[in-house]
């Protein structure tokens, strides 16, 4: 029974936000929500997004370009009616102002075309990004070495590919469109009021000071309140994850009272949170309209006396001042972008901290062959030669371990709780690398092997038998994805299986659900079984594999595993000595050492650890 994990509200350097007494460790970058980034990381991962889309990139901004040039003619169209056309048509000339009709009606026209042009390329180029970024999530978490992780929460990853893919994608399809036509549109109508009175167009330049002033001010301030949003929401999520993930022992422990608390102070940390951003933007946009009323007021008074005194055409205020609006509208729409900004800005950062990871067992540069199979048995010789290993997080677990098992041999490993017998297994299937020494497979160092080679040759079987979504049948070829019907009946037939399977509603094609909860824990076990046994590897190593069979079931197992086993080098790992006198070999293993080394009959017989617990065992049974 697994103890219920105390909730890990990861979150980071953030004083207030409630955590368990017993997970902090300040000093862990695995308990930030930030992974260490390179320098750099988080500009060359845009850079590696953008480069492959550089063309349509680049026909994006065209489009937006060309759309801006034919908004932006409307007030000149303005200032054109009222100072030409409409004159020329008191004089009975319609010709310039149907002109000017036609040139709105135009411009509209074009405009709308253009913008829908570009929102489609845009929509495609940001769909592109995600699209590659989601995968490259998905495909180097699954890379990195379990060591990770165990450190780094799965909702932390989800959070990595939802909430901050998302973040993402509002700056790609919103954000950036705001920032290109604010930008723009400043740039343009800077130059419009400039051509059209030097004057108008000076006193509209010089309120972009206090403006920019403004931006800096809300930037500076927003950066700080939207990475805290990031995490507090992180925080939900991982909360989330972590309760429906354990829901057995959540519900078997009571804790949902607990959790709810946990969980409503979190969520109300991310609702005050976002209530911070939120007043930040307000501040933001009162400030900027002040600014910006108080420039078109300014504008327009002095405009109206110069109109008065004759030193301006009507046409050029009414243009200089619908130019006003348009420069100023999209201020609040710049809060906007800088908003989408900084939280992409931060996601991007998290994002790149995560692929910047490298596996800590990597594959190895030049993987060497393993010899061929000698004879017709499928085992191979392990050997731990002076292995020491300790987690990263713990002392050292294994001191300095040697132990060679021939090919073909099955060994069983008995021991304490603690004592080392996992983590011995987790070395053979290189879930981990030693610290010193090696682990060698027919002489060959398991780090200098294919990742796929090591697969194939060396299978774990553990307590937790894990089903995928699917039938039972695919579960079992899971082993060997190539495997017939037939071979796949085989197997489980072998294992004892077969009779439950056939009685499932559809057999082997039930589909299993997640995590197998329509099937008990036992007949997983028996499914997982059948896989190692399809997979047909050298080395097989059963970790507690039987722990969830009743006593005929694991007699009857007993018997089949003798027949799989048979040939292949098994490391047995089990409490029950029942499973034990399948072995050739036992070993007695205490705080990583090897303690006693022989047959169970030698063990039995003598006065050791071994002999004791067999005695105790009869005693039980009797
Ligand atoms: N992922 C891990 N990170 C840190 N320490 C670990 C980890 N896994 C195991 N340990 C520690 O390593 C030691 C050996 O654990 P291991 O799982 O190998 O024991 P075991 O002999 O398999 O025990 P059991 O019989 O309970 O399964 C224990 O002290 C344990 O706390
Ligand atoms: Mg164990």
């Amino acid at each position: 029974m697994t103890a219920p994990t105390t909730s890990a509200p990861t979150a980071d350097d953030d004083p207030d936000l409630p955590r368990p007494k017993d997970s902090a460790d300040p000093t862990d970058p695995f308990d930030k929500d930030v992974l260490p980034t390179p320098p750099g990381a988080t500009a060359s991962l845009l850079r590696s997004l953008l480069t492959p889309l550089k063309a349509r990139v680049a026909l994006t901004t065209l489009l937006l370009l060309l759309q801006q040039a034919a908004v932006q003619a409307g007030p000149l169209l303005v200032a054109y009616a009222i100072d030409n056309a409409v004159p020329a048509f008191r004089n009975h000339d319609h010709g310039p102002l149907i002109a000017v009709a036609v040139g709105y009606l135009l411009c509209a026209l074009v405009s709308g075309g253009l913008q829908y042009a570009f929102v489609l390329a845009s929509v495609r180029v940001s769909q592109d990004v995600l699209l590659d970024l989601r995968g490259r999530i998905f495909r180097h978490a699954q890379a990195l070495s379990i060591d990770f992780h165990e450190r780094y929460t799965s909702g932390r990853l989800i959070s990595r590919s939802t909430t901050d893919v998302e973040s993402l994608r509002e700056l790609l399809n919103e954000g950036l469109q705001e920032l290109v036509t604010v930008v723009l549109s400043f740039v343009y109508i800077s130059a419009m009021l400039l051509w059209l009175d030097p004057g108008l167009g000076a006193v509209a330049v010089a309120s972009f000071v206090p403006l920019y002033l403004l931006v800096r001010l809300y930037q500076r301030r927003a950066v700080r309140v939207y990475r805290v949003r990031s995490t507090a929401i992180a925080a939900v999520i991982v909360k989330f994850v972590e309760t429906m993930n354990g829901i057995r022992p959540v519900r078997a422990f009571r804790r949902e009272a607990v959790n709810d608390t946990e969980f409503r102070e979190l969520n109300r940390r991310h609702e005050r949170v976002n209530g911070d951003a939120l007043l930040e933007m307000a501040r933001y946009v009162v400030g900027s309209r002040l600014v910006a009323n108080t420039a078109v007021a300014l504008i327009v008074l002095w405009g109206a006396y110069r109109v008065a005194s004759d030193s301006l055409e009507l046409g050029v205020l009414a243009a200089a001042v619908l130019y006003l609006r348009r420069l100023y509208d999209p201020i609040d729409r710049l809060g906007m972008f800088l908003n989408a900004y900084q939280s992409a800005a931060a996601s991007l950062e998290k994002i790149a901290g995560l692929l910047a990871q490298t596996p800590s067992v990597p594959e190895p540069s030049t993987p060497v062959e393993l010899p061929a199979l000698e004879g017709d048995h499928p085992g191979r010789e392990v050997v731990f030669d002076g292995v020491r290993f300790g987690y990263r997080t713990g002392g050292e677990v294994l001191p300095r371990f040697d132990l060679t098992l021939p090919a073909g041999q099955t060994v069983a490993v008995v021991g304490t709780t603690g004592a080392g017998k996992s983590t011995l297994a987790k070395l053979l299937a290189r879930f981990y690398d030693p610290t010193d020494g090696r682990v060698l497979l027919d002489g060959v160092d398991l780090r200098e092997l294919a990742v796929p080679e090591l697969r194939r040759g060396v299978v774990m079987v553990t307590q937790e038998a894990f089903l995928f979504s699917g039938t039972v049948a695919e579960n079992i070829a899971i082993g060997r994805p190539d495997a017939t019907r037939e071979e796949i009946e085989r197997a489980a037939k072998a294992i004892g299986a077969h009779e439950f399977i056939s009685a499932l509603p559809d057999g082997y094609d039930m589909d299993v659900r997640k995590r197998g909860g329509r099937i008990s824990a036992g007949q997983r076990q028996l499914v997982a079984f059948a896989r190692a046994l399809l997979a047909d590897p050298a080395v097989l190593i059963l970790d507690e594999a039987t722990s969830s069979l009743d006593v005929p079931g694991e007699r009857a197992v007993q018997r089949a595993m003798s027949t799989v086993l048979r040939g292949r080098t098994a490391v047995v790992i089990a409490h029950r000595l029942s499973t034990v006198e399948i072995a050739d070999r036992v070993l007695v293993m205490e705080h990583g050492r090897i303690v006693e080394d022989g047959s169970p009959a030698e063990l039995v017989a003598g006065t050791g650890r071994f002999a004791d617990l067999h005695r105790a065992w009869r005693d039980s049974l009797a």
